[in-house]
């Protein structure tokens, strides 16, 4: 009966560990919630966005990714912009107030948005979704994954090819 019961107890375990293994393989595929970018990557650059009224946007990028814009070569495998975008505090009337220097002022930090470089990234992608190894993830503040359409991340960025798919190359120093 122990032999029986020991026999049923591995079936169960091998049994749980099938989806297990599943989730892991589709888990590797998807960028990761950087958790050290705040003590680890540099902010290069911070401003209201440009494509969206009453957000502003800090942008952090890591060593790797800074070193190589500093050489002035592409950007390697293992480069990581992290993009923390913050609604802009508002008005009486419901417009984004604005500081004496002219600029939005931050409120509640609302999405990271991040973009790897990694190989074979987006290679299974139709063409207009590829970013040259670059692909795209977007948390909530408490680093959980947010439920964004990451191919309209793709399709906006995707045509950069000038700028390594990134709209702030210039800055990134
Ligand atoms: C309609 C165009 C558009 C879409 C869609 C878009 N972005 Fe961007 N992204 C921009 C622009 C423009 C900037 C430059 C900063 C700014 O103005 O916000 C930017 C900047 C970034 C940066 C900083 C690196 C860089 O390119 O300068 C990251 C990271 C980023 N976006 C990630 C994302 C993610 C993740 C998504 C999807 C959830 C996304 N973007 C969707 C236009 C877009």
């Amino acid at each position: 009966m122990v032999g029986m019961k020991s026999w049923l107890v591995g079936w169960a375990a091998a049994a749980a560990l099938v989806p297990l293994t599943l989730l892991t393989v589709s888990a590797e595929e998807q960028i990761g919630y950087p958790a050290d970018y705040k003590s680890e990557f540099t902010n290069y650059l911070s401003l209201d966005r440009t494509q969206n009224e009453g957000q502003i946007i800090r942008l952090f990028a890591n060593q790797k990714a800074l070193e190589a814009a500093r050489t002035g070569v592409a950007l390697p495998d293992g480069s990581i912009i992290v993009g923390e975008i913050y609604k802009a505090k508002l008005n009486k009337d419901g417009k984004p107030q604005v500081s004496s220097l002219g600029r939005q002022v931050r409120d509640k930090l609302a999405l990271i948005a991040v973009m790897e470089k990694r190989p074979g990234f987006g290679k299974d992608l139709p063409a207009e979704l590829q970013n040259d190894g670059w692909d795209f993830a977007a948390f909530k503040p408490d680093g959980s994954r947010a439920k964004k359409d990451l191919d309209s991340c793709r399709a906006c960025h995707a045509p950069l090819n000038d700028s390594q798919h990134l709209f702030s190359l210039e800055h990134l120093q």
